[in-house]
């Protein structure tokens, strides 16, 4: 069964081709390399045994896509990673944004909708919920005002396949609201690549402690939580990977409940900033450099999921602890410096 991945050689991306192609799925890449290596190819086949076939592609170029979609007549399903991430960059840049993360899914969901049957799953987030008043975090939750273009276009996104697969009952979509997906593959050929400095709170950490980064600035120790930082769902990126494979498989197999469903992607478990760190300095023995510094503007107190759909409907568990996601992120950083 042949399946597109967009945005495939990217960190969750690459780690869902690897899952896909255990499964015995046949993978075609589609990426851009904006934010990612032709390298990442060599690890997925390190791990597999097998490269994909890969497609340098820019998805805004819509003709593209369509003779693409021409040429590959026989895909069983799509999932979409394909999207710019960094949430600063959305405000200073927001018509990047909207085209990149919107205007290309409504590309891709044309030539779906042109299909006698398509399978889509589609990458969102748990910033969805914004600042949720209830915790854990159910899917029914409301969602909040988006806090940046990046999380609108999570928003919207899911509007969008919402309102298609409402007048195509061809399509079938599951949207994945992920927490905070961390990590590396076990075996350490592939893992988190960011380019320049590392906005999200894993990598700042690894950085530093290889001695990229001087310092891990904490962001606020003056919440309302147990020690004062803020609190998010850390999962490993091998746990998202695998609910990708899962959620295709339900697709497949038509056991989903309606034409566009959404679960969330946690662990369940929030942890602090400051766990996080611990964990770090636990499994690496190194001692972390950081001080306490100002709140950043625009996060969140506290995020972490109710896994009770992901558990019971879709039939999937995370099952790595915090500690083996900062083990293998350690690992990673420090084969990739060396
Ligand atoms: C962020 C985005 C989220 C997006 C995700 C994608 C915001 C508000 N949220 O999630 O919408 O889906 O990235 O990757 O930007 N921290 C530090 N020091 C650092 C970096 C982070 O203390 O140098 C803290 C943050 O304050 C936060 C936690 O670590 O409490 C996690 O931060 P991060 O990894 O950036 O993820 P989110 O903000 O949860």
């Amino acid at each position: 069964m042949k399946i597109l991945v967009t945005g495939g050689l990217g960190f969750i991306g690459s780690h869902t081709v690897v899952e896909l192609q255990n499964e015995g799925f046949e993978v075609v890449i589609i990426d851009d390399l904006s934010n990612s290596s032709e390298n990442v190819l060599d690890g997925i086949e390190a791990i597999t045994g097998k490269r994909p076939i890969f497609e340098k592609m820019d998805l805004r170029e819509k003709s593209k896509v369509q003779d693409f979609f021409k040429k590959h007549h026989d895909l069983e399903g799509v999932i979409h990673f394909a999207a710019s991430k960094a949430v600063g960059e959305s405000v200073e840049k927001p018509l990047l944004y909207y085209e990149n993360n919107l205007g290309v899914l409504v590309y891709l969901l044309q030539e779906l909708s042109k299909m006698d049957k398509a399978n889509f799953i589609f990458s969102s987030s748990c910033t969805v919920y914004g600042q949720a008043d209830s915790l854990p975090i159910t899917e029914d939750a409301p969602v909040k005002p988006a806090e940046s273009p990046y999380g609108n276009t999570k928003q919207i996104g899911e509007e969008i396949i919402r309102d298609t697969c409402h007048v195509n009952s061809q399509l079938s979509a599951i949207a994945l609201r992920y927490f905070n997906p961390i990590g590396a593959h076990p075996s350490v050929e592939i893992g988190e690549l960011p380019i320049g400095v590392p906005q999200n709170l894993v990598p700042f950490i690894t950085q530093t402690a290889v001695g990229l980064r001087e310092q891990l600035s904490v962001f606020g120790d003056d919440y309302p939580t147990e020690d004062g930082t803020c609190i998010r769902d850390y999962i490993h990126v091998v746990d998202v990977a695998k609910a990708h494979v899962v959620a295709l498989q339900r697709l497949l197999g038509q056991k989903n409940d309606s034409n566009f469903e959404v679960f969330n992607l946690g662990t369940g478990k929030g942890s602090s900033v400051l766990e996080v760190i611990h964990s770090f300095e636990r499994v690496s023995g190194e001692k972390l450099n950081y001080k306490i510094v100002d709140r950043r503007p625009g996060d969140v107190i506290q995020a972490y999921a109710d896994t009770t759909n992901a558990n019971n409907v879709l039939g999937w568990k995370a099952a790595s602890t915090l500690d083996d996601s900062m083990k293998s992120a350690w690992d990673w950083e420090q084969k990739v410096r060396n």
